[in-house]
């Protein structure tokens, strides 16, 4: 029998319905190349919607999304939105509801796309940072008192559970055994200031590391990895970290990679509903004049057939991609490509069906 996903499409504001469109239709090559079904429900959730009805993410959606396979997510951000409204009411509590744990992002440069690192090709540039997803300092843990006046005291604190840091570290062992890379897995953090919360990860990750003999261990602290992820981006595999540390490198890795067209990220709960998204945001003033580049969505396509389970799918869309940035795209940056937002999406799903492809 065929199988059959149901994917739950949040297009959102700005390009992320342009580019969630030319992801489809690579999702849509697959499915028909390698026989199975993919289902759609849109929910129109975003700045623009909010806007017009006064409602960021009501509990019967997340009831309804949580019922997919996967969700596929365009992207949220809207200009006349204030900062951390749709953040904190759509994403966060998406990945919340959801619990999605781990946020995967690749950090890979494709041969054809440059990078601003001065002598650094697609071999140097191919780790994956693991984020923690669900707490630290986003499990929103604080308060303020007295706010406004001169004796304001804000405190934000960073919650590290024994059970959260241990699945995440748990996940980036399996995974680098997965990958099958170097098979060294970097815990990033900051022993020398961040002596509770580390100390627990640090312990952790020692703990569990003896069930991965296989697997070298290495520590570095944030400030070091922003340093060699410039200079020896080449000594990465796999890095594991927590939920802040996790957004700020994961940046960084995005512009060393190419920048933002080309950057993909997946909000993963391993044994319930996952979300893939491109990492770069709503792009408002590109929105609908075919010029924002859908690679970073398409490989977001990627790893959402890859967590569910069409492994062999995923790497077609991957190799396709691959062929693209390598003979035909001139540039990743918003209107360099060369190419139309959807010319790129078409030419995509063209080599998936044709088989054409560099292979990974
Ligand atoms: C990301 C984003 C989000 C985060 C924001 C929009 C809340 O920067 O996905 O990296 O900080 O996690
Ligand atoms: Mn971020």
């Amino acid at each position: 029998m065929t199988k059959k996903y149901q994917i739950a499409v949040l297009p959102g504001d700005g390009t992320g319905p342009e580019v969630v469109v030319e992801g489809i239709k690579a999702l849509e090559a697959c499915a028909a190349k390698y026989h199975f079904k993919l289902e759609y429900t849109t929910f129109h959730i975003g700045g623009e919607h909010y806007k017009k009805t006064g409602e960021i993410l009501p509990d019967h959606v997340v009831a309804d999304i949580s019922k997919s396979d996967a969700i596929f997510l365009g992207a949220i951000g809207h200009p006349d939105v204030k900062p951390g409204i749709l953040e904190q009411g759509i994403l966060l509590k998406l990945r919340f509801a959801l619990d999605q744990y781990i946020n995967l992002r690749p950090v890979k440069l494709y041969e054809g796309v440059s990078t601003p690192l001065k002598d650094k090709t697609s071999k140097e540039i191919d780790f994956v940072v693991i984020r923690e997803n669900s707490e630290g300092l986003y499990a929103g843990a604080g308060g303020c008192l007295k706010r406004g006046t001169p004796d304001e005291v804000a405190i934000q604190e960073s919650i590290n559970t024994r059970k959260g840091v241990e699945r995440c570290i748990r996940f980036a062992f399996e995974y680098c055994r997965k990958r099958n890379k170097s098979k060294k897995l970097t815990l990033c953090g900051k022993t020398n200031v961040l002596t509770y919360a580390f100390d627990l990860w640090e312990r952790t990750f020692h703990e569990v590391s003896k069930e991965y003999p296989e697997i070298q261990t290495d520590y570095a602290h944030v400030d070091a990895i922003c340093m060699w992820m410039v200079k020896n981006p080449e000594w990465f595999d796999v890095i594991v970290t927590d939920n802040m540390f996790g957004d700020i490198i994961t940046d960084l890795g995005a512009m060393i990679q190419g920048g933002m067209g080309v950057a993909a990220g997946g909000n993963i709960n391993p044994k319930g509903v996952s979300m893939f998204e491109p990492i770069g945001g709503s792009a408002p003033k590109y929105t609908g004049k075919r010029i924002i580049n859908p690679i970073a969505a398409i490989l977001s396509a990627h790893l959402l057939l890859d967590t569910i389970g069409e492994s062999v799918a995923a790497s077609a869309i991957e190799s396709a991609v691959k062929k693209a940035l390598r003979d035909d795209i001139k540039d990743v940056a918003a209107g360099k490509m060369g190419y139309a937002t959807d010319e790129v999406g078409d030419l995509v799903a063209r080599y998936i069906k044709e088989g054409a492809g560099v292979n990974v």
